[in-house]
């Protein structure tokens, strides 16, 4: 990351581009820019990093959901408006910004839901692949379309495409630049599930974060964090990270509430202690 893009982010403040509404424990972070089918511009990648490394810092967050404004777009990538006019040196800038802030949201030690209404393509998909889990309307679109464009995904799927869906996999779609209905993502894996018919994905994901809102904290965010090791570190650093995400959950007050509410055959109630 370049000292230009680290004062840009500190910086930052205002909503350009992104509206972040909050509904008790879960927040919703809305790209509003229908016009240009919910595009990445730099204010909204600057916003959705601050909000990111806001939300990591919030005790009182248990989940986010990421969407778009309207039916047409979950995101249409990269602004190619906006990036006509960049020289190379501004190119490779705003892909150090993006770079930062998908990995810190990515890094959200909460749950992270991209709720897909329309199409995600490009950059698109690729913030959706630093959320945690997908969910898609039944009309949606999904593909990294970079290659043909005369580029590749830069703000990371090429990664974690491959992470989660193994090379050839991603080959596949990268190099044929494809576009999958909302049906073959979800065979593919790329997403979990799909709202149903007629349903919007964000009300579709709203209810399928309930669970997580009620949830013991400390053991969601110690699992997630377990998890993505999986993805990155050997077996062995991974088992250990495992344990040290177990002793997390064992000093918790949570854990002596689920036993005592199995004792009594009550619900638990999960205070994040
Ligand atoms: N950046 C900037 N503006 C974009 C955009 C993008 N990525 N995608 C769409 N828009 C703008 C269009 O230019 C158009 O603006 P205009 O009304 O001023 O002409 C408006 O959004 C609507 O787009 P349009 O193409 O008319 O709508 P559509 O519903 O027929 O198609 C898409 C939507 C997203 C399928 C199509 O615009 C598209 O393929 N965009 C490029 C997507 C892409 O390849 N992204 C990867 C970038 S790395």
């Amino acid at each position: 990351m370049t000292n230009q893009v680290e004062r840009e982010i500190e910086t930052a403040g205002g909503s350009v581009g992104v509206r972040a509404e909050r509904r008790g424990a879960l927040a919703i972070w809305t790209i509003d820019r229908p016009d240009r089918r919910n595009a990445l511009s730099r204010s909204v990648v600057r916003e959705l990093g601050r909000l990111a490394r806001e939300g990591a810092k919030d005790p009182t967050l248990r989940a986010v959901i990421v969407t778009g404004a309207g039916d047409q777009a979950f995101c249409a990538g990269a602004d190619l408006k906006e990036r006509q006019g960049m020289v190379e040196e501004e190119v490779r800038d705003f892909l150090s910004l993006y770079r930062v802030s998908l990995r810190d949201l990515d890094r959200l030690p909460v749950p992270v839901i991209a709720a897909i209404d329309g199409v995600a393509f490009g950059g698109g998909l690729e913030l959706a692949l630093a959320c945690d889990l997908r969910i898609a309307s039944r009309t949606s679109q999904l593909g990294l379309t970079e290659t043909s464009l005369g580029i590749i995904p830069g703000a990371g799927g090429t990664q974690r495409l491959t992470r989660e869906l193994g090379p050839a996999r991603a080959k596949e779609l990268i190099l044929f630049a494809r576009r999958l209905s909302a049906e073959e993502a979800l065979a593919y894996g790329i997403v979990q599930r799909l709202a149903a018919p007629e349903q919007r994905a964000l009300d579709a994901a709203i209810e399928w974060a309930q669970p997580l809102l009620t949830g013991a904290p400390i053991a969601i965010s110690a699992a997630l964090t377990a998890i993505d090791a999986a993805a990155d570190q050997p077996l062995e650093e991974g088992l250990s990270i495992e344990r040290l995400c177990y002793e997390r959950t064992l000093a918790s007050k949570d854990r002596l509430e689920a036993l005592a509410a199995f004792a009594h055959k009550r619900k638990p109630v999960f205070k994040g202690e």
